[in-house]
């Protein structure tokens, strides 16, 4: 098995960032969009790497005491081996070492494979945001994991 480095994200893992965005967002995120985080005192986010190359990427908001997920995304042909988990459960204990207690975030209402994920680590769905998406006018279901602690 491969070995993974997760690191902070940083201007030089753009480019593989944005390609894997691409593919992975229906509402891709913009350069300008990465960039704005990178300098946003309030994020935090971070890459996975496999030899140099980027995988994937996650990262969320420190919002008072919760963890705003904000991106996550494996490159397609490095899904299903564990590497969004992986994520995931990073930035949920990069969040609890800052004191933080919850975590939320929104996410597509028919994106299974995200939302199996989260509920797998104990994120539960608490609601629906109406045609959230302004690329497809898509829903967005909001989901919750109320302590930190407790998850997978
Ligand atoms: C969602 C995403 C990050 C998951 O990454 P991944 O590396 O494939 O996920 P993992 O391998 O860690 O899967 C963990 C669990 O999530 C669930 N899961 C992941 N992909 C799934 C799929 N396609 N269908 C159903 N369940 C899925 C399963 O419970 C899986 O556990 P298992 O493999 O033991 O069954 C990935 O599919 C992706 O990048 N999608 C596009 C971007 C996206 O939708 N991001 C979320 C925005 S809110």
């Amino acid at each position: 098995m491969r070995r993974t480095d997760i690191l902070p994200m940083e201007e030089r893992h753009l480019s593989q960032i944005l390609a894997i965005e691409k593919e992975s967002n229906p509402s891709a995120w913009s350069e300008s969009g990465f960039r704005s985080e990178l300098t946003n005192p309030q994020a935090h986010y971070f890459v996975a790497l496999q030899d140099g190359t980027v995988v994937g990427y996650a990262g969320y908001w420190s919002v008072i005491d919760e963890a705003h997920i904000t991106n996550v995304a494996v490159s397609p042909e490095h899904r299903r081996k564990g590497m969004g988990r992986t994520l995931v459960q990073y930035l949920l204990k990069d969040a609890a070492k800052r004191g933080i207690r919850c975590a939320t975030l929104e996410v597509r209402a028919g994106n299974i494979a995200a939302i199996s994920l989260y509920e797998s680590m104990g994120f539960v769905a608490c609601g629906v945001r109406k045609r959230y998406y302004p690329a497809d006018r898509s829903d967005a279901v909001v989901m919750w994991l109320y302590d930190i602690e407790a998850s997978d």
